[in-house]
């Protein structure tokens, strides 16, 4: 059996595009992968800085995962920081990764256009770390959406520069990128992204739910007037939720004129409400039990462990490093 690894950083609540570019791939292929997941909360120290809020977007991303149907009894799911290899096996790449290749991350040169503030050191780091989650565990495939495809090639590079300057360690992973929901566009027609505010979260309560939604950015056409369903966000979203039958309807719709976006719109939130509404009831019920969520956690992390902790000794033996 083939063997996936992927993360979600609980830097704010998911939205659909961590869901369609990823979390519904990671959820899929527990039926034939042998499934290593986690919520990246080492990563998501380089932005959130409350440590309340950070233990809380925790729990809530595995309530999120458990809700949308991820099994515990198929899929190995932990929390990153559970697992000091992960910190120590980033030390260790971090030792053979160049400077220069890290000042090409897009993240760090994001951070460094904008200017707003001092990035950190831990925001430079951010592709070693990662590096370090997906080689611990020798996965075939490393399913995500386009954004994080330049870190999985960082991955893979620091992975080969490692087997040939130390001996055959590391399993060189693909990214797994599906092209439909490589990008999934926000309310604003940029990518959807947390740090954008421009969201439509999974699980938002029914009113902030249709608030996001109500929010999407369109342009001025009458509503008698046709209107070109591609370049409008509100249909490009429903499209994804929507089966070929109720895509083509609301198509013509467009083209024929006489719907106005706000129409489309409560089409679009009644859409989302129904696709998710079985996630929505198991969200509660479980946040009911959050020890059942904490169980869960500490058996994914023993046999997380199983895993990185023998990659990691095999790192140590190479370069020098006794192991105990
Ligand atoms: P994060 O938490 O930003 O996003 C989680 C997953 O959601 C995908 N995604 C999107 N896909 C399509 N359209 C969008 N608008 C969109 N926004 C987000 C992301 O590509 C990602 O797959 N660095 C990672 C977390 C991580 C990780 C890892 C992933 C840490 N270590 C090891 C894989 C392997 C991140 O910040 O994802």
């Amino acid at each position: 059996m083939k063997r996936i690894l992927s993360g979600v950083q609980p830097s704010g609540k998911p939205h659909i595009g961590n869901y369609l570019g990823a979390m519904r791939q990671h959820i899929e292929m527990q039926k034939n992968y042998e499934c290593f997941l986690f919520i990246a909360d080492l990563h998501a120290l380089t932005t959130v800085r409350e440590p309340q809020t950070l233990r809380e977007l925790s729990i809530e991303l595995a309530l999120d995962y458990l809700a949308l149907g991820l099994d515990p009894k198929k899929v190995t799911y932990f929390r990153q920081s559970d697992l000091p290899e992960h910190a120590e096996l980033c030390w260790i790449l971090g030792c053979i990764t160049p400077f220069s290749v890290l000042e090409r991350g897009h993240a760090w040169k994001d951070a460094r256009e904008k200017q707003t503030k001092d990035p950190t050191v831990g925001l430079f780091n951010y592709p070693v770390l990662m590096a370090a989650d997906i080689l611990l565990y020798k996965p075939d495939l490393v399913p995500v959406g386009q954004d994080q495809k330049q870190h999985v090639e960082i991955a893979r590079d620091i992975g080969q520069k490692f087997n040939r300057r130390f001996g055959e360690v590391f399993k060189i992973p693909e990214p797994y990128i599906r092209k439909d929901v490589a990008t999934v566009m926000g309310t604003d027609g940029r990518k959807m992204s947390k740090s954008y505010g421009n969201t439509i979260e999974i699980f938002a309560p029914e009113k902030e739910l249709k608030k996001q939604i109500m929010g999407i950015v369109t342009d001025s056409t009458p509503v008698e007037d046709p209107k070109d369903p591609t370049s409008c966000t509100v249909f490009n979203i429903f499209k994804y939720f929507a089966d070929k039958k109720e895509e083509k309807e609301l198509e013509e719709k467009y083209k024929k004129g006489g719907c106005g976006y706000g129409d489309s719109k409560i089409k679009l939130y009644e859409k989302i409400l129904t696709y998710f509404e079985e996630p929505r009831k198991k969200r509660i019920e479980l946040s009911m039990n959050l020890d059942y969520v904490e169980e869960v956690l500490k058996k994914g992390a023993e046999s997380a462990r199983a895993v990185a902790a023998d990659t990691l000794k095999q790192v140590k033996d190479k370069v020098g490093i006794p192991t105990t």
